[in-house]
């Protein structure tokens, strides 16, 4: 008997190591205290880990992704996204790091929208309008975890209800977003949400990626594809002005893989409205489904990002608001354009464009979503 097992497990040893490092870990979740809030919440840090070494850390303060490491073309994983070592930084002030983003990510004009008829005044935290869901946004909240085991990778389920009027939006709305680190590299976010009031609702993540590894200075030499062929153009206070304009011939074409620097400084009024890239792209979608994004490619590392969407909008912005201010992991302070977030989403300021698809959400409905973040070399 305890022959068999050895020979079985030296069989298991022979068939990990022809694996190679492809096979060097099992998927697994574990979890530790990560602090507390001001209210003296407990606060978790789940790291998941795929079954070729990937790591993702996520928070259920703000659902946040404080890290994730995926291999450069050598191999040699390096941790892809900015953030804080500490809940304590989070806490006190963060420019939505990794976070999740609702009620309604992006601008809402003046923070005013009307619904069946009702106005609404949202609370306004970017110069004239309202950002990211308000004063205390899906970015500040503690969501409820629990780990998940799908056939494919390793999971973390996070729920919050977000009750009637809260933020000033209507209806008691439960919302489930489960991360999923696949063991194809990938970080899939499926969200999900009802009411039980007619609502307005738009949600994202907000990860600042940088393909060379956190802190490793500017992403303007990486290569980004979009696959948009229109953008929303945007005013000066960054709220669109309702026309969904053609992107040839503008730096906002995308459509080719093109360095992110080669156009940002040029005299554009949308890209000096926004200090850099911060706009909405109208992806090119056919039906429903998850659908390819965008791509970014990192030349000194092989590092790839492959986005892919639900959605029918992703936001493209450059770390325009990064100064030099902010000490990140490990003592780094990131400075402008140290990092780019591709935030899936619908378009800012929906509710008060009519010809933009819908952000109304009613009773009866389940909103879904679902993007990968999907990481792979050349
Ligand atoms: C989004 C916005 C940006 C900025 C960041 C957070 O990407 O479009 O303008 O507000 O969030 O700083």
């Amino acid at each position: 008997m305890f022959k068999r097992a050895s020979l079985f497990a030296m069989a298991a040893f022979t068939l990990a190591s022809s694996l190679g490092a492809q096979a060097a870990h099992r998927d697994s979740i574990s979890m530790r205290p990560f602090g507390e809030t001001t209210d003296g919440k407990s606060v978790s840090l789940y790291t998941l880990t795929n079954r070729n070494g990937v790591v993702a850390k996520i928070t259920n303060y703000g659902g946040i992704v404080t890290s994730i490491s995926v291999p450069d073309r050598k191999g040699n994983l390096g941790d892809v996204v900015l953030g804080f070592d500490n809940l304590a930084s989070y806490i006190k002030s963060s420019p939505y790091f990794g976070a999740l983003i609702g009620r309604y990510a992006n601008r809402i004009a003046k923070g005013r929208y009307t619904l069946d008829g009702k106005k609404y005044q949202l609370f306004i935290n970017n110069g004239v309008n309202s950002l990211h869901g308000g004063k205390q946004g899906f970015d500040k909240v503690v969501w409820t975890a629990h780990e998940v085991h799908p056939a494919n990778g390793v999971g973390l389920s996070l729920s919050y209800v977000s009750k009637n009027a809260e933020e000033h939006y209507p209806g008691n709305l439960t919302t489930n977003v489960v991360y999923t680190l696949g063991n194809d590299n990938s970080l899939r976010i499926d969200y999900r949400a009802t009411t039980d009031r007619d609502t307005i609702l738009n949600l994202t993540s907000h990860s600042y990626f940088n393909l060379n590894g956190a802190g490793h200075g500017s992403i303007l030499d990486n290569i980004l594809t979009i696959n948009a062929d229109r953008f929303t153009p945007i005013d000066k206070t960054m709220i669109p002005t309702g026309k969904l304009e053609s992107v040839f011939g503008t730096p906002f074409d995308f459509t080719r893989p093109t360095a992110i620097g080669k156009r940002i400084y040029e005299k554009n009024q949308q890209l000096i409205f926004a200090g850099g890239y911060d706009d909405n792209w109208v992806l090119n979608r056919h039906g429903s489904g998850l659908q390819f994004a965008a791509r970014v490619y990192a030349p000194k590392t092989g590092r790839i990002m492959t986005v892919y969407t639900t959605e029918p909008g992703i936001q493209f912005y450059t770390g325009n608001f990064l100064d030099g201010t902010i000490i990140g992991k490990g003592g780094i302070t990131y400075k402008k354009h140290d990092a780019l977030a591709l935030e899936t989403q619908h378009f800012p300021d929906s509710p008060n464009h009519p010809n933009f698809p819908t952000t109304e959400l009613k009773p009866g409905h389940t909103y879904r979503q679902s993007t990968i973040y999907k990481f792979s070399v050349r």
